[in-house]
């Protein structure tokens, strides 16, 4: 008897960690596995992972999901991944030996290459790629193992060495010697999506394809050591696991079809299919995405234009990005640095024992601040403390920090679109506090809903794996698998919501440029 192939395998690549997930037609996850990895900080302000180290987590919770979930491998039916993007590996594709460990998005060590590309290229970068030139994307960190690893631009250059980000990195591992797939010279699908591609900074968000001018200007990037850009979701399939892989999977080749970053993967597991929706993913940061449709918008207001999602060769949906690089990650200093709270969860108790913050505000700007700002020299601060400054008035201006940097981005978007924001779509850890859930809606004055299922990045690279091979017929099928859980109106008075944002502002203003020399 043929088994139906009904579940879908996700590799949810994060930051910290490596989930495999197996979701079904009703866009349920049924079980998954999850595993940290190693962060390594050579340096101040370096962040670097080891590709090996993630590519042995994934082939683990892909083990792992297997055995918890009891399902039979012939009953999957695509494999969809979604990653932390940015984070840039080179390797060697004939013995699959990275050439460096992995340079993670976090990482600055690029700095001084951004500051002459600002100076010099700022308007050409800002209009082909949509972003706002910084280290934290993969061009400089490309443009730095270039320079830094030994005799590594000569390979480059005779085509011995790949790039990928950790997207590509996987896909080539999981395809790795199976004949079936888009790129069989290079040992295995060597392939990227355009989510992940538009991250680069070397890459034409409006041709959908590498730019050779940004090539030349980030540190003369070879071409050939690009990979292939293409749909998030592809119908004629990234590559089919090889054997590796298929030896975790009884010997089956499963289609490799659904491929995106993981804020955009949220902002499509938030079935956000619509011009003007708007999701926020509470993490160790804060990323928020609105949908602007398909022509690219210039951002006015200092926010990334970005590739959302491609479901058809040469074409895509956009949207504009805000990244906040320290939110939960704040919290997290409250447990471990201050020590103020002993687990994270104790801060809304906490918070909400106080009746307001007495006047404090609390600027997370521990490593610069980004959209709207984008000051590396920002620095964090806490401002307005008095006698009767205590534990709780910190703890909640921390998390009405994080309310407040989300309605710096989300009124950028407003100003550079026009269009009035319906409601704003949570996920991600904190978006369970309900203290901050309902201060982000008096803030901002807009409703917050909370789906019942957090895990909107592996839902949205299940979606797009399932698309490819028609397990879900179209976007209104898929939409129809949200449901929702609450929503939180705003009841804070306006004059209120204005005072106390007018304050934040000027917090602000004290922490931007306060490390510069
Ligand atoms: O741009 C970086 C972002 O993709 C990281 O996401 O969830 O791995 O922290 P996460």
């Amino acid at each position: 008897m043929t088994q139906e192939k009904r579940f879908i395998l996700v590799i949810d690549q994060g930051t910290t960690g490596t989930r495999a997930a197996l979701t079904s037609h009703n866009g349920s996850i049924i079980g998954y596995a999850y595993h940290e990895h190693s962060q390594v900080y050579p340096k101040p302000a370096w962040v670097e992972h080891n590709p090996m180290e993630i590519w042995e987590k994934t082939r683990l919770v892909i083990k792992e999901v297997l055995e918890f979930t009891k399902v039979d491998p012939r009953e999957i039916a695509a494999i969809g991944v979604t990653n932390q993007r940015e984070t840039t590996v080179i390797w060697d594709p004939r013995n699959g030996q990275p050439v460096y460990n992995a340079i993670v998005w976090q990482d600055r060590r690029t700095s001084s290459m951004i500051d002459y590309l600002k100076q010099n290229y700022l308007g050409v970068i800002q209009e082909r790629t949509g972003l706002v030139p910084d280290a934290y994307f993969s061009g400089s960190k490309i443009w730095w193992l270039l320079d830094n690893v030994p005799g590594l631009r000569d390979r480059a250059r005779k085509g011995e060495v790949v790039f990928g980000t950790i997207d590509t990195w996987l896909i080539w591992n999981l395809t790795r010697s199976n004949k079936d797939v888009l790129t069989p010279e290079r040992g295995g699908a060597h392939v990227t999506d355009y989510s992940n591609a538009s991250r680069t900074m070397i890459f034409n968000i409006h041709k959908l394809d590498w730019d050779d001018e940004l090539l030349e200007i980030e540190g003369k990037i070879p071409r050939d050591i690009l990979p292939l850009p293409r749909p998030s979701s592809d119908s004629r399939i990234y590559g089919y696991t090889g054997p590796e892989v298929s030896q975790l999977l009884g010997g089956v080749n499963i289609p490799v079809c659904g491929d995106a970053g993981d804020q955009q993967a949220a902002l499509f597991g938030q079935v956000g299919f619509e011009v003007g929706e708007v999701k926020s993913t509470y993490g160790t940061g804060n990323f928020i995405l609105m949908n602007i449709g398909d022509t690219p918008v210039r951002s006015r207001a200092n926010l990334l234009t970005t590739v959302y999602y491609s479901i058809e060769e040469g074409k895509a949906e956009y949207a504009l990005e805000g990244s906040i690089f320290i939110t939960g990650a704040a919290v997290q200093w409250l447990r471990d640095g201050l020590k103020i709270i002993e687990v994270s969860d104790e801060i809304e108790p906490l918070a909400v024992s106080a009746p307001d913050t007495g006047g404090v505000y609390f600027v997370p700007a521990f490593t610069g601040l980004g959209a709207p700002y984008w000051d590396q020299h920002a620095r964090g601060l806490i401002i307005g403390i008095t006698r009767g400054t205590e534990r709780k008035h910190i703890a909640r201006a921390v998390l009405e920090a994080i309310a407040y940097l989300n309605r710096d981005v989300l009124e950028a978007m407003v100003s550079d679109t026009g269009i009035k924001i319906p409601r704003i779509k949570v996920d991600g850890g904190a978006a369970r506090n309900n203290f901050l859930m309902q201060f982000q809606a008096d803030i901002t004055g807009i409703e917050v809903w909370r789906p019942v299922i957090f895990e909107t990045t592996s839902l949205g690279a299940a979606y797009l794996a399932g698309l490819a091979i028609g397990l879900w017929k179209n976007l209104d099928e898929i939409a129809k698998n949200w449901k929702l859980d609450r929503v939180f109106k705003p009841r804070m008075d306006i004059e209120t919501r204005e005072r106390l944002y007018r304050g934040w502002r000027a917090a602000v203003q004290r922490a931007l440029g306060w490390a510069k020399e």
